[in-house]
């Protein structure tokens, strides 16, 4: 048996991780995976209900758990409460209580979704590109934090950029393997002509290169990397970078697929499941989108890739994984589009039959 802690959160959160749940209990049936699905609140819900975003009980599931799903958090209703209670404190206390330390987040361009993108299609057309961001540290969790009354009646805002070499080291390793097993090319992206913290974060990783001198390393300022993400991204394999500069790559590199609604994400870190597997969260990267929620717009692709990762990463049922994955490439290439990567000339469908079709799809796969 294997546990899944499925959390929607709010807004289209759940919605695509209803139709995600649909997805894994059929390739659960299709390959007896023995899955067992718990659904608890986080986020704004669970503060509506609980005064928390994450209550205890959440946390627990998620602890006692093989893997986390989950949709995403927040909205303008939660947006003027103390930051201790804002529903993006229960994606920050999982990550830091669950130690996952290692996000990837793939940005792959789709040959049926070329057209998607903003940018003209010789520039995005064969994108492949995996951002592995630092997940537990950097200002995200850094101290001193928070606002401070000054004598003069103003105010000092504080957060800090903190990295110690074993949390460097650690991220570093997970990205060099990650590059090994794709096109063995790693940049390691930094702000180290301005940030001691992160001319540190350069020279661990280019220590820790080599053990790994079959993978190609180049070091990359943010600034310059975010220029070209946009100028020329196939020049990318593997991008690793810190906390903050990896919530703002991966958006970008997000939108060289067309939609943040295709992108999905994994979370690991070093706890192991009693199967040797890692546990994990898996989650889209975009957020809980309240314009849209509950209007059966919303891409469940984002989330129901990310369950793809879960069966590979946590589950491990490569087979299951892969076949999720065909079926969203298949259904996209039969021309079904939602809302957000619309062109003319596709077929529009909404959130559950996007869903529906990628399970149909599932099931007629030869195994
Ligand atoms: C993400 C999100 C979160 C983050 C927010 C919701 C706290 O933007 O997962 O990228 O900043 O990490
Ligand atoms: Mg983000």
């Amino acid at each position: 048996m294997k546990k899944i802690a499925v959390f929607p959160g709010d807004g289209i959160g759940k919605e695509v991780v209803r139709e995600t749940v649909e997805v894994l209990k059929i390739v659960d049936k299709k390959y007896k995976l023995s899955l067992e699905f718990e659904e608890a609140l986080v986020g704004g819900s669970a503060y509506d209900e609980y005064k928390t975003p994450l209550p205890d009980s959440s946390l627990k599931l998620a602890k006692d758990s093989d893997a986390v799903l989950l949709g995403a958090v927040g909205g303008p209703k939660w947006d003027g409460l103390d930051y201790s209670v804002r529903p993006e404190r229960a994606l920050l206390g999982l990550r830091s209580e669950l130690g996952l330390f290692a996000n990837l987040r793939p940005a792959i361009v789709y040959p049926a979704l070329v057209q998607a993108s903003t940018l003209k299609k010789e520039i995005v057309e064969g994108v492949d590109i995996m951002v592995v961001r630092e997940l537990t540290g950097d200002v995200y969790f850094g101290k001193p934090r928070g606002v401070e009354k000054l004598s003069d009646g103003s105010e000092k805002g504080i957060n800090t950029m903190v990295y110690t070499t074993p949390e460097i080291e650690r991220i570093a390793k997970v990205a060099f393997d990650v590059a090994r097993k794709r096109n063995k090319k790693l940049t390691s992206v930094d702000k180290a002509n301005v940030l001691e913290c992160t001319e540190l974060w350069r020279k661990v990783v280019t220590k820790v290169h080599k053990d790994y001198s079959d993978v190609e390393l180049n070091h990359m300022y943010v600034d310059n990397c975010s220029m070209q993400l946009i100028r020329y991204p196939k020049q990318f394999d593997v991008i690793v970078t810190t906390n903050l500069f990896g919530d703002i790559l991966s958006d970008e590199a997000a939108m060289l697929t067309g939609s943040i609604g295709m992108l999905p994400s994994a979370s690991l870190g070093s706890r192991l499941s009693s199967s040797g597997s890692p546990i994990g969260m898996y989650e889209p990267i975009h957020g809980s989108a309240p314009d849209i929620a509950g209007k059966d717009i919303a891409n469940p692709i984002a989330t129901i890739l990310s369950a793809s990762m879960m069966l590979k990463y946590s589950l491990n049922s490569e087979k299951a994984s892969s076949d999720i994955d065909n079926a969203v490439l298949n259904i996209l290439n039969k021309g079904y589009r939602t809302k957000d990567i619309y062109e003319d000339g596709k077929k529009l469908v909404g959130t559950k039959e996007m869903g529906r079709l990628i399970g149909e799809e599932i099931l007629n796969e030869k195994r």
